[in-house]
């Protein structure tokens, strides 16, 4: 790696000294793992109005007037979510997890790659597209990603019309209550998960990573303002800038794949 050397360095010895860790994380994380970015050229909101689909009945009356132009790219995001895999920096926060340097992972993703890397404290502000709630009794569901993709896509593949009717279709059945289930995520205009907790978090962290967010999207973006106003270091892990220069103690402009291991073996080297 050789570049940024200094920062990792300088990132490893804050670390190393954290007894109230945290990461608050954005798409970029995930980026490595084949799932596109939200605003970097080329992401979503290049492909897509997020006005336009960002809420469930926009979704739906998008794909029934532009199901042409609509479905390649939601095949593209399923196809994305069906192979992808979490990465190296998905782990090392896991690492560091049970290194006892991090407390908790504060996440706008949804992909559930964090879990699925080892780390247990997952704040997901946006929710999780893996965990179906019922409309109507509220029951919770996990489903496992792949298998659960792999039947959307077949299922999508087969359908002719883009109704409400047969859009619903896709939506697993709440084995309580027999109603319809839909993924528990925060869509534009829902009430963000979790944020008294991750408020808390960042007003009580001595050290947060920020990592792969543009930081446009509130409240989430506040979390590391909080965190600096409380005292902490703030780490900042992303190519390009974004809008958190005026909070950043140490700013890396790698990948969170490639900066996030080489920190947690630097902190490895240091124990030694
Ligand atoms: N490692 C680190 N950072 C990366 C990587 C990478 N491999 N690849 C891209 N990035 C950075 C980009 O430079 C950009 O700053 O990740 C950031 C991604 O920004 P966005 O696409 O805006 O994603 P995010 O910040 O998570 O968006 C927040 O907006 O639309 C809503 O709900 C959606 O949760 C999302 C929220
Ligand atoms: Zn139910």
């Amino acid at each position: 790696m050789g570049t940024y050397e200094k920062e990792i360095e300088e990132s490893a010895k804050i670390l190393s000294t954290a007894t109230h860790g945290s990461a608050f994380c954005g798409a970029g994380n995930s980026e490595e793992s084949g799932i596109a970015t939200f605003r970097d050229p080329g992401g979503l909101w290049d492909q897509v109005d997020p006005v336009e689909v960002g809420t469930a009945e926009g979704l739906i009356s998008a794909l029934d007037r532009n199901a042409d132009k609509l479905l390649p790219v939601f095949m593209e995001m399923l196809d994305s979510f069906e192979q992808a895999d979490h990465n190296p920096g998905h782990k090392a926060l896991a690492d560091l997890e049970s290194m006892g340097l991090l407390t908790s992972v504060i996440t706008q993703n949804v992909d559930n790659l964090h879990q699925e890397a080892g780390s247990l404290e997952v704040i997901e502000v946006h929710g999780n597209l893996f965990r179906m709630k019922c409309l109507s009794c509220n029951r919770i569901k996990d489903v496992e990603r792949k298998p659960f993709v792999s039947e959307i896509k077949e299922k999508l593949n087969a359908m002719t019309e883009f109704t409400l009717t047969s859009m619903a279709s896709l939506a697993p059945v709440c084995d309580t209550c027999s109603s319809m289930m839909r993924p528990d995520v925060v869509m534009f205009g829902e009430a963000v998960q979790h944020l008294p907790k991750a408020f808390g978090i960042s007003q009580n962290t001595d050290v947060m990573l920020v990592l792969g967010t543009s930081g446009n999207v509130y409240p989430a973006a506040y979390f590391p303002i909080e965190a600096k106003k409380a005292g902490a270091r703030v780490i900042v892990i992303n190519p390009t800038e974004n809008a958190f220069s005026a909070v950043t103690d140490v700013y890396i402009p790698l990948k969170t794949g490639e900066a996030l291991p080489a920190i947690v073996d630097k902190i490895k080297e240091r124990a030694h």
